[in-house]
């Protein structure tokens, strides 16, 4: 093995593994890009269907170029029907991300164009894939409590048919615009584990729904987009803002980590978690429960103190801190919010398989295969001496 590769487990952290124009973090400067605009200005002036346009085909659309990606996407919304049949006979407590998964692939089985490889093919894909998530999503929400999918509204943006498709009425302008914002902020963040499992079925030459399902599987996992969830069960399970000082001091204690703080990148604050934030208070004051934003706001405040206390460095609260009491506030039920976290970023995650497998920019990118280091010691440092199975 090479000497410049890492033997540790490092988690790949700190380890350069290929090049990208799609996005950038920096980490100690709490800067995030998306294809060089700053995640602040898209959020304040940019819609989701302009953000897809940037990271499908790499600038921002022009008015009319807008006006065309918004309505082939929304030609795009329907599912097929064999997908809602199969839906109606999942168990009603499956776990939403596991639908999405394997909606994914299902919907592998009804693109005609399956084999087509090339980059218009895959950026159709890529279209398809954007447009349909949401849908699916939609459907199973309906179909779970007994209610049937229903069908878009080509008259919405993508945002607000979403969150129609899901309650059956349309959301008001500040509503929508809150849920866009949220899917800007949520598109992109380089290589992070689900991008990462996108780009390594990608590099297989596998077709984009095998890379976008493996990446729905990996972004489910508590530690990458199921933070979300588990923040709004922790505020629920503190229940109160005088039990917050208690719940992080015993978390601590009890060697568990507070979930929404933290990140394997940010050495300082996400960028994102101070947009969220606002935007957290803005809507529980909406709905007249303003608990949730505050407890959040103590338990940021609490948890980054003691942890500088205890370990003597700063944490930092991540994208997924303020996005559950925001998603609470919204009426989305806690067990959606990793799927909404999954329809947004299925845009960074298709630009990256393009990416991977289109790339112009030197070095090509190539199959991943790391290596590791063979630690088994069942026959000391020999091999084993193979028994047949009667004389074991
Ligand atoms: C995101 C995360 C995995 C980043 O991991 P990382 O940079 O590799 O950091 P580690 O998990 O190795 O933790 C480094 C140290 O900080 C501590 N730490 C990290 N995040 C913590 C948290 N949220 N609460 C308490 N302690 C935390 C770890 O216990 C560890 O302490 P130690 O050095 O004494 O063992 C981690 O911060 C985490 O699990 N956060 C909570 C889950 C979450 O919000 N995930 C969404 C990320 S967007």
């Amino acid at each position: 093995m090479p000497d410049n590769i890492p033997t540790q487990n490092t988690g790949l952290r700190g380890v350069t593994i290929a090049s990208t124009k799609i996005s950038d973090v920096d980490g100690d400067a709490g800067r995030l890009i998306y294809r060089g605009y700053l995640i602040q200005d898209l959020a304040e002036n940019a819609t989701f269907e302009e953000v897809c346009h940037l990271l499908l085909y790499e600038k921002l659309p022009e008015e009319d170029e807008l006006k065309d990606f918004k309505a082939r996407l929304a030609a795009e919304r329907d599912i097929p029907v064999e997908l809602i049949a199969a839906l109606k006979t999942r168990p009603k407590d499956a776990m939403p991300m596991d639908i999405l998964q394997s909606g994914v692939a299902m919907l592998a089985h009804h693109d005609p164009d399956i084999q087509d490889t090339s980059r218009d093919a895959l950026l159709q894909k890529a279209l398809k894939l954007i447009a349909k998530l949401p849908t699916i999503l939609a459907a199973w929400d309906r179909i779970r409590n007994n209610n049937e999918p229903l069908a878009s509204n080509p008259q919405l943006d993508h945002a607000a048919n979403f969150l129609y498709m899901l309650n059956g009425t349309v959301p008001d302008e500040e509503f929508a615009r809150f849920f866009d914002i949220c899917l800007v902020l949520h598109a992109e963040h380089s290589f992070n584990a689900s991008t990462f499992a996108a780009r390594e079925v990608a590099s297989t030459r596998a077709h984009m729904y095998a890379a976008v399902a493996a990446a729905v599987g990996s972004l489910s996992g508590e530690l990458h987009g199921g933070a979300n969830v588990r923040v709004m069960e922790m505020l629920m399970e503190i229940g109160s803002l005088d039990n917050v000082e208690t719940f992080v001091n015993q978390t601590f204690d009890a060697g568990k980590k507070l979930m929404g703080l933290g990140h394997a990148v940010y050495n300082t604050d996400d960028p994102r978690a101070h947009i969220l934030a606002p935007m957290s208070e803005r809507m529980g004051q909406r709905t007249g429960e303003t608990k949730w934003y505050e407890m959040s706001k103590l338990l940021e405040v609490t948890g980054k103190k003691i942890f500088k206390q205890r370990k003597g460095r700063d944490i930092y609260a991540n994208v997924d801190f303020y996005s559950a009491s925001l998603y609470h506030s919204m009426g989305i039920p806690f067990d959606l919010f990793t799927t909404l976290f999954a329809i947004s970023r299925v845009a960074g995650w298709t630009a990256h398989v393009i990416e991977e497998q289109f790339a112009d920019a030197a070095p090509k990118p190539m199959l991943y295969r790391p290596e590791s280091d063979y630690i088994g010691d069942y026959c000391g440092p020999d091999v084993c001496e193979f028994v047949p199975l009667t004389q074991r």
